[in-house]
Protein backbone atom coordinates (compact mmCIF):
# COMPACT_ATOMS: atom_id res chain seq x y z
CA UNK A 1 0.00 0.00 0.00
CA UNK A 2 1.02 3.68 -1.03
CA UNK A 3 1.70 5.38 2.67
CA UNK A 4 3.39 8.55 1.62
CA UNK A 5 3.99 10.81 -1.25
CA UNK A 6 7.30 9.84 -2.41
CA UNK A 7 9.94 12.87 -1.31
CA UNK A 8 10.95 14.98 -4.38
CA UNK A 9 14.68 15.35 -5.03
CA UNK A 10 15.74 18.23 -7.70
CA UNK A 11 19.17 19.06 -8.97
CA UNK A 12 19.72 22.62 -10.05
CA UNK A 13 22.60 23.45 -12.62
CA UNK A 14 24.78 26.06 -13.14
CA UNK A 15 27.04 27.14 -16.09
CA UNK A 16 30.11 28.77 -17.06
CA UNK A 17 30.51 32.06 -14.49
CA UNK A 18 28.03 31.84 -12.81
CA UNK A 19 30.66 31.05 -9.99
CA UNK A 20 31.79 34.23 -10.11
CA UNK A 21 27.84 35.81 -9.07
CA UNK A 22 28.20 38.48 -6.77
CA UNK A 23 31.21 40.24 -8.05
CA UNK A 24 30.51 39.27 -11.98
CA UNK A 25 29.10 42.20 -13.45
CA UNK A 26 26.91 43.77 -10.49
CA UNK A 27 24.71 46.00 -12.57
CA UNK A 28 23.30 43.05 -14.52
CA UNK A 29 23.50 40.19 -12.26
CA UNK A 30 22.88 41.94 -8.53
CA UNK A 31 25.20 41.04 -5.61
CA UNK A 32 23.70 37.72 -4.94
CA UNK A 33 26.63 34.56 -4.63
CA UNK A 34 25.90 31.59 -5.70
CA UNK A 35 26.62 30.21 -2.44
CA UNK A 36 23.16 32.45 -0.96
CA UNK A 37 21.12 31.73 -3.63
CA UNK A 38 22.06 27.81 -3.16
CA UNK A 39 21.06 28.44 0.65
CA UNK A 40 17.90 30.00 -0.43
CA UNK A 41 17.03 27.50 -2.72
CA UNK A 42 17.96 24.71 -0.20
CA UNK A 43 15.85 26.14 2.27
CA UNK A 44 12.95 26.92 0.10
CA UNK A 45 12.82 22.86 -0.94
CA UNK A 46 13.06 21.96 2.82
CA UNK A 47 10.07 23.87 3.46
CA UNK A 48 8.14 22.33 0.64
CA UNK A 49 9.43 18.23 2.06
CA UNK A 50 11.51 18.59 -1.01
CA UNK A 51 15.46 17.62 -1.35
CA UNK A 52 18.07 19.80 -3.64
CA UNK A 53 21.35 18.90 -5.11
CA UNK A 54 23.62 22.13 -6.36
CA UNK A 55 26.11 21.97 -9.12
CA UNK A 56 28.11 24.37 -11.20
CA UNK A 57 30.82 23.86 -13.65
CA UNK A 58 32.56 26.07 -16.38
CA UNK A 59 32.84 23.25 -18.35
CA UNK A 60 30.23 21.81 -21.19
CA UNK A 61 31.62 18.64 -20.78
CA UNK A 62 31.66 18.36 -17.09
CA UNK A 63 27.91 19.60 -16.92
CA UNK A 64 26.66 16.76 -19.63
CA UNK A 65 28.55 13.97 -17.76
CA UNK A 66 26.50 15.50 -14.68
CA UNK A 67 23.48 14.81 -15.68
CA UNK A 68 24.12 11.38 -17.03
CA UNK A 69 25.30 10.41 -12.80
CA UNK A 70 22.38 12.28 -11.31
CA UNK A 71 19.37 11.63 -14.16
CA UNK A 72 18.60 8.81 -12.36
CA UNK A 73 18.41 9.45 -8.86
CA UNK A 74 16.30 12.92 -9.23
CA UNK A 75 12.82 14.41 -10.59
CA UNK A 76 13.58 16.83 -12.22
CA UNK A 77 15.91 20.30 -12.80
CA UNK A 78 16.63 23.24 -12.56
CA UNK A 79 18.90 24.74 -14.69
CA UNK A 80 21.37 28.21 -16.03
CA UNK A 81 22.96 27.20 -18.27
CA UNK A 82 24.55 30.77 -18.65
CA UNK A 83 26.16 31.16 -22.26
CA UNK A 84 25.78 27.21 -22.86
CA UNK A 85 22.16 28.18 -22.95
CA UNK A 86 22.91 29.74 -26.38
CA UNK A 87 24.75 27.02 -27.91
CA UNK A 88 24.57 23.50 -26.25
CA UNK A 89 22.80 20.95 -28.34
CA UNK A 90 24.59 18.69 -25.85
CA UNK A 91 23.46 19.75 -22.79
CA UNK A 92 19.90 20.07 -24.23
CA UNK A 93 20.14 16.22 -25.04
CA UNK A 94 21.49 15.23 -22.07
CA UNK A 95 18.59 16.82 -20.60
CA UNK A 96 16.03 14.90 -22.93
CA UNK A 97 18.28 12.03 -22.48
CA UNK A 98 17.51 11.83 -18.57
CA UNK A 99 13.67 11.59 -18.93
CA UNK A 100 12.99 14.23 -16.62
CA UNK A 101 11.91 17.59 -16.66
CA UNK A 102 13.39 20.55 -17.03
CA UNK A 103 13.04 24.20 -15.97
CA UNK A 104 15.52 26.60 -17.96
CA UNK A 105 16.15 30.23 -15.48
CA UNK A 106 18.08 33.30 -16.34
CA UNK A 107 18.80 36.09 -13.70
CA UNK A 108 19.13 38.74 -16.20
CA UNK A 109 15.89 39.04 -18.48
CA UNK A 110 17.93 37.50 -21.76
CA UNK A 111 14.91 38.90 -24.55
CA UNK A 112 15.89 42.18 -23.13
CA UNK A 113 19.90 41.88 -23.90
CA UNK A 114 21.89 41.15 -27.00
CA UNK A 115 20.02 39.47 -29.96
CA UNK A 116 22.72 36.46 -29.26
CA UNK A 117 21.65 35.72 -25.80
CA UNK A 118 17.26 35.42 -27.92
CA UNK A 119 18.11 31.90 -28.53
CA UNK A 120 17.89 29.26 -25.94
CA UNK A 121 18.84 25.79 -27.36
CA UNK A 122 17.03 24.59 -24.38
CA UNK A 123 13.69 26.22 -23.94
CA UNK A 124 12.16 24.43 -26.55
CA UNK A 125 12.49 21.28 -24.75
CA UNK A 126 12.01 22.88 -21.24
CA UNK A 127 8.79 22.57 -19.56
CA UNK A 128 9.38 26.62 -19.01
CA UNK A 129 11.23 29.27 -18.86
CA UNK A 130 12.22 32.05 -16.06
CA UNK A 131 14.38 35.55 -16.98
CA UNK A 132 15.02 38.27 -15.04
CA UNK A 133 13.94 38.03 -11.64
CA UNK A 134 17.07 38.27 -10.17
CA UNK A 135 18.60 35.73 -7.72
CA UNK A 136 14.40 35.05 -7.31
CA UNK A 137 14.44 33.83 -10.94
CA UNK A 138 15.91 30.39 -9.14
CA UNK A 139 13.21 30.20 -6.41
CA UNK A 140 10.52 30.88 -9.11
CA UNK A 141 12.11 27.82 -10.74
CA UNK A 142 12.20 25.90 -8.09
CA UNK A 143 8.34 26.47 -7.22
CA UNK A 144 7.22 25.72 -10.84
CA UNK A 145 9.23 22.45 -10.91
CA UNK A 146 7.82 21.53 -7.73
CA UNK A 147 4.10 22.23 -8.95
CA UNK A 148 4.80 20.47 -12.28
CA UNK A 149 6.01 17.08 -10.48
CA UNK A 150 3.14 17.43 -7.87
CA UNK A 151 0.33 18.23 -9.97
CA UNK A 152 1.69 17.59 -13.48
CA UNK A 153 1.27 19.54 -16.59
CA UNK A 154 -0.50 22.40 -16.31
C1 LIG B 1 22.47 34.23 -17.84
C2 LIG B 1 22.26 34.92 -19.20
C3 LIG B 1 23.25 34.41 -20.22
O1 LIG B 1 23.05 35.04 -21.47
C4 LIG B 1 24.65 34.70 -19.76
O2 LIG B 1 25.60 34.17 -20.68
C5 LIG B 1 24.93 34.23 -18.38
C6 LIG B 1 23.89 34.37 -17.36
C7 LIG B 1 21.53 34.81 -16.75
O3 LIG B 1 21.38 34.13 -15.73
O4 LIG B 1 21.02 35.91 -16.88
O5 LIG B 1 26.04 33.81 -18.06
O6 LIG B 1 22.14 32.86 -17.99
Amino acid sequence: MESQTKRRRIAVLNGPNLNLLGRREPGIYGSATLEDIEALVREHCAGHGAGAEFFQSNSEAELVEQIHARGDSIDGWVINAAALTHTSIAIRDALLASGRPFVEVHISNVLAREPFRHRSMLAGAAAGVISGFGAQSYMLGVRALLDLLDRGPA
